[in-house]
């Protein structure tokens, strides 16, 4: 029986486990992609553990999200991560490098090889045929130090393209079309696996808008084949000897098969407040807009801004938007500057913008309120923008340009232009100058702002508790620990943890540590998809050091989910839906002799207050298990 692309990468990297659907099993990593934000807590794990040298074969962090240095504290991150990286053996890209998954792609995938990343996005390197996956820091550093990475063995699916693109429509448009058929909900697991005839149209860059707004599924990551297509990307980045072909095998068997015909596909855009709420352009045509942005890690590439360009030329943008753009390498920004496009942007009213994350998590470019704002980044969560009131739309650069040139929503293919051809170069500008090779001596350097890592105390006899509070569907990791200037904090977890849920649920933190005075555990109580979005593992950590012991939510995303153990939080899925409707915050629940019931897939729960019991799932591994019953993987790692 013929293998898929996915099983080929697995079989290779397999350590532990059986090659069956949901069950977890162990790989090899030969790659780890830190950024900024969840870095330097990953090195500070790593530190902990007692590691001192990178086993992987490559380790690269990026500084690219915490690049608005109002105050020492970001700055202080990175002269940190620079330090680590030199000692330990990880390579450090500059900021100003540009932005981690762009440059990644670039100058370091690589078809066939295993990577994780601090990154929910690391699925982007899936353009080349890498299976690269989204995790939380402290996965990375056990990684980084040799060890292997657990997950569930996936459903793959494949995604059969067919057809071609059509002017003005472009690979946003096709993520865009993913994210309507797969929604943002119930596709943990899975792995999406692209073929087809349609594939051979799609450049390497246009592959990776795909697998990077894949993330947003919350599938595990998406992939495409390494072919003709993806030789031609290496030979340009002047890497061909790190080039494999790599193509799943006629005969293969996949989960479940989509059809998608490119030829059929139209302007679509993701309207407020999710990723997943998909509409064609046409439906949102003649509305007013405020602001544009083109950039982040899914359309920053030079197709992206070579295409948005050539519209410009010799245009200005309407007087009433603000229009920006961020190259996402300062590979894509030199040969933009190189070639001309860059005075295009300027001479038509454009701002420039680093080449970093800057506006895509809200910092910088946060727009008026009650503005409309469009964005070709992958997430329009409420209030990411760093504007409550702001209604974000998620468009493709096409649509992004006509709207700045229009000043409201317009379906690029009523501009009447010509569509622009951008072909991919033959070469691109080469310069790796700012990505800093580890020189193994010197000493690390702490600033004020880097703090050390937390871990959980060990469990009591029973976890009693009290909902701290009750939350609904869709919580993501933003909700539970803002993003924008406030991750500044992230290396000082006391200081960070004063903000956790600080929009939803202000008092919280007050309100565990006076749970903690009486002894109370705090307990969390939420909906469907608890944790989607960011990977960001101070979503766990934050929490667990309020005190957090549970959380009883209708289901999760994947990489929280594993935070939550990683940290010592117990997981649990509520059983019925009527035990969700019932719980209320401030109920008093127990949970008894937690370290046995953690070894059962029933766990349960009695509500004090309400006086009845109700049974919560929890389903995770024996090796989960001995993590949770440590109080976390630091505790579990050090033992
Ligand atoms: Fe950065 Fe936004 Fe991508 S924060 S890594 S540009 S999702």
């Amino acid at each position: 029986m013929g293998k898929n692309l996915v099983e080929k990468i697995l079989d290779k990297h397999m350590k532990s486990g059986q090659a069956i659907i949901g069950q977890e099993v162990g790989v090899s990593v030969d790659t780890v992609l830190l950024n900024d934000t969840s870095g330097p807590m990953s090195l500070l794990q790593f530190e902990a553990i007692g590691l001192q040298q990178i086993k992987c074969d490559l380790a690269v962090a990026y500084i690219d999200h915490q690049t608005l240095q109002a105050g020492f504290e970001n700055a202080d991150d990175h002269e940190y991560l620079r330090s680590a990286c030199s000692k330990f053996g990880a390579r450090y890209s500059k900021a100003g490098n540009g932005i981690c998954h762009q440059v990644h792609l670039e100058r370091f995938s690589r078809p066939g090889s295993l990577m994780v990343g601090t990154d929910s996005h690391t699925p982007t390197s899936g353009a080349v045929g890498m299976l690269a996956i989204g995790v939380g820091g402290l996965d990375a550093a056990v990684a980084m130090g040799g060890g292997l990475f657990y997950f569930s063995y996936p459903r793959v699916v494949r995604v059969n393209l067919t057809g071609k693109l059509q002017p003005w429509c472009s690979a946003k448009d096709i993520a865009l079309e993913i994210l309507r058929i797969f929604t943002v909900k119930g596709n943990v697991g899975t792995i999406i696996e692209y073929t087809g005839p349609g594939i051979a149209t799609l450049s390497v860059p246009e592959r990776a808008t795909i697998t990077n707004m894949g993330t947003e599924t919350g599938v595990t990551t998406s992939i495409f084949p390494s072919d003709e297509c993806t030789k031609e990307f290496f030979v340009a980045q002047q890497r061909l000897e790190e080039w494999t072909p790599l193509t799943a095998d006629a005969d293969a068997l996949y989960t479940d098969t989509i059809e998608i015909n490119l030829s059929e596909l139209q302007p679509l855009t993701a309207a407020p407040h999710s990723p997943g709420n998909i509409q064609t352009v046409q439906q949102a045509a003649g509305l007013k807009v405020d602001q544009v942005l083109l950039g982040s890690c899914t359309n920053s590439s030079y197709r992206d801004l070579m295409v948005a360009a050539k519209m410009l030329e010799g245009k200005k943008v309407c007087d009433t938007v603000s229009v920006g753009i961020a190259p996402g390498s300062r590979q894509v920004l030199r040969m933009i500057a190189a070639n001309g496009a860059l005075e295009t942007f300027i001479a038509a009213g454009v701002r420039i913008l680093e080449a970093t994350c800057g506006f895509c998590f809200g910092s910088g470019q946060s727009p008026k309120s009650e503005a409309v704002s469009l964005r070709t980044n992958n997430r329009n969560f409420k209030g990411r923008s760093g504007t409550e009131s702001a209604q974000v739309y998620l468009v493709s650069p096409e649509t992004a340009v006509a709207a700045a040139l229009t000043g409201v929503f317009t379906d690029p293919r009523d501009l009447g232009q010509e569509y622009p051809k951008i072909e991919l170069p033959q070469e691109f500008l080469i310069d790796d100058s700012m990505i800093i090779k580890p020189s193994g001596v010197g000493d690390i350097v702490r600033g004020p702002n880097i703090g050390l890592p937390v871990s959980k105390a060990a469990w009591k006899q029973d976890i009693k508790g009290k909902v701290v509070a009750k939350f609904e569907d869709n919580i993501t990791t933003d909700h539970i620990l803002p993003a924008g200037t406030l991750m500044k904090y992230r290396s000082n977890v006391p200081r960070y943890s004063e903000y956790v849920f600080n929009e939803l649920a202000p008092q919280f933190p007050q309100l565990c540590r006076e749970y903690a005075e009486n002894n109370y555990g705090p307990i969390i109580v939420a909906g469907f998809s608890y944790g989607q979005g960011s990977s960001r593992e101070h979503a766990a950590i934050c929490p667990m050091y309020l005190g957090v012991q549970a959380v009883i939510a209708k289901s999760y995303e994947r990489i929280h989910w594993s935070n939550l153990i990683n940290f010592g939080i117990v997981p649990l899925v509520f059983g019925q839906e009527q035990d969700y409707e019932r719980i209320q915050a401030q109920d008093e629940l127990l949970i008894a002799d937690i370290v046995k019931q953690l070894g059962s897939t029933t766990v349960v729960v009695q509500n004090i207050t309400q006086d009845y019991e109700f049974a919560t799932k929890l389903e995770i591994s024996a090796r989960q298990c001995d993590i949770l019953r440590k109080a976390g993987l630091l505790n579990y790692t050090k033992k």
